[in-house]
């Protein structure tokens, strides 16, 4: 249902998914004046923590779901695998956004690429199905073996350098349904977190330059250190996807740009990005902010850089030798901590994150490494 109209301040913000992006989504909602309330199947999530109401139950459990959809204004979703069905279950009962079909597209990686190839945005050659071994075939070696449900922070993925590295990704995905990529020699990998609303206005944040390790987001650099020209051609693939794909929230887009500087669209994420957790410190108007913006029909907020910075993300490892110094980080001035209330500092799970002010990215970016080597746990 699509009023046309404005959800002011004051009114009910439904979430799907309870973990740190629905956190910092209630909080910035707080400060607007709206009442959030999260739906998550897990008990005490962060989002809830920081939420009017919590609502614990299968995202399956439609009487549940309904129930919670009736007593909001707007519901948007903070998590990818939310099933497109129950979007489209409660999507008469209060005003969905993004609509449930644009994440239908971006949470399978089949239906992902295929959306890219179709509207000719340029991406990693691809190959999809279920015979792993044609696919490869079809692809060539170097090439990466994904699953095409259910992957995050790397998992679900197999990079096949060589021809005796094929055996093994026929046998790890036999039988599932995957997506067979290129590998892609990336000079390095950028994102942009683009905001659509409901009268089609588009803001795009700057472009960040995106360290992984191990398959998970380690650093974010703002500005990111490429050429101006590959930072336009990313905010304006940014742009045009969420026109393309009719966005109406915010969106996170991944790059990787190749040696030759060519940009090429790695994935979509149909809400706030990891990579844009900068923008609550470094930015005038932050992603979170933005996103409630966008789905709440408001004027969208001023994406201006106020000062060159790193984020960098806290990770369970960080645990390995017991509770991180976070007095040695807040002693420094030119940190912010962000911590997400979660109790269990497993292996590679993201506790929260800190960002760095500093004169320029390569400054910020110095600091940041200093930072995290002493926060402590284990050895990068
Ligand atoms: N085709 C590729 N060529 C080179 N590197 C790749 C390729 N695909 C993935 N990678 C590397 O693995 C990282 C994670 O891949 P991808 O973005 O597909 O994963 P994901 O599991 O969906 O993770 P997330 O949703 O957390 O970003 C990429 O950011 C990149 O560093
Ligand atoms: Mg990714």
């Amino acid at each position: 249902m699509s009023t046309g109209l404005a959800i002011h301040p004051g009114k009910t913000i439904g979430v799907l998914g309870g973990g740190q992006l629905g956190r910092m989504l209630a909080q910035a909602a707080n400060r607007l004046g709206y009442r959030v309330q999260i739906y998550e199947p897990q008990e005490d999530c962060p989002a809830g923590a920081a939420a009017y109401r919590e609502v614990n139950a299968p995202y399956e459990d439609l009487a549940a779901l309904t129930d919670f959809a009736r007593g909001c204004d707007v519901i948007t979703f903070e998590f990818e695998n939310v099933p497109a069905a129950s979007l489209q279950a409660i999507e008469s009962l209060a005003v969905l956004r993004p609509h449930w079909n644009v994440l239908w597209t971006a949470q399978n990686r089949s239906r992902e690429k295929r959306w890219l190839r179709d509207h000719q945005f340029p991406h990693a050659k691809f190959a999809e199905g279920t015979d792993v071994a044609a696919g490869i075939r079809e692809v060539g070696v170097p090439c990466v073996v994904k699953t095409a449900d259910f992957g995050y922070d790397g998992k679900g993925q197999l990079k096949v350098m060589t021809e005796a590295d094929i055996a093994a990704a026929v046998q790890k995905f036999a039988g599932q349904p995957v997506v067979i990529e290129q590998f892609v020699d990336f000079a390095c990998e950028v994102s942009a977190v683009v905001a659509r609303s409901p009268s089609a206005a588009v803001r795009v944040f700057p472009i960040a330059e995106n360290i992984h390790t191990n398959h998970i987001l380690d650093f974010s650099i703002v500005p990111a250190r490429v050429a101006p020209a590959v930072a336009a051609a990313a905010e304006k693939l940014a742009r045009l996807i969420a026109e393309k794909i009719n966005l109406v929230g915010v969106m996170g887009v991944e790059f990787f740009v190749t040696k030759t500087g060519e940009v090429l669209v790695n994935e979509l994420a149909p809400r706030t990005h990891n990579s844009g957790h900068w923008t609550l410190d470094a930015c005038m108007t932050s992603q979170f902010e933005q996103q409630v913006r966008a789905i709440c029909g408001l004027p969208l907020g001023a994406v201006t850089l106020q000062s060159p910075v790193v984020m960098v993300n806290i990770l369970g490892d960080a645990w390995a030798q017991g509770e991180p110094n976070w007095d040695a980080l807040l002693a420094q001035p030119n940190v912010r901590l962000h911590l997400y209330g979660k109790t269990d500092p497993r292996p590679g799970r993201k506790m929260g994150h800190f960002t760095v002010l500093a004169r320029d990215a390569d400054m910020a970016l110095e600091f940041a490494r200093k930072y995290k080597a002493r926060l402590g746990g284990a050895a990068p």
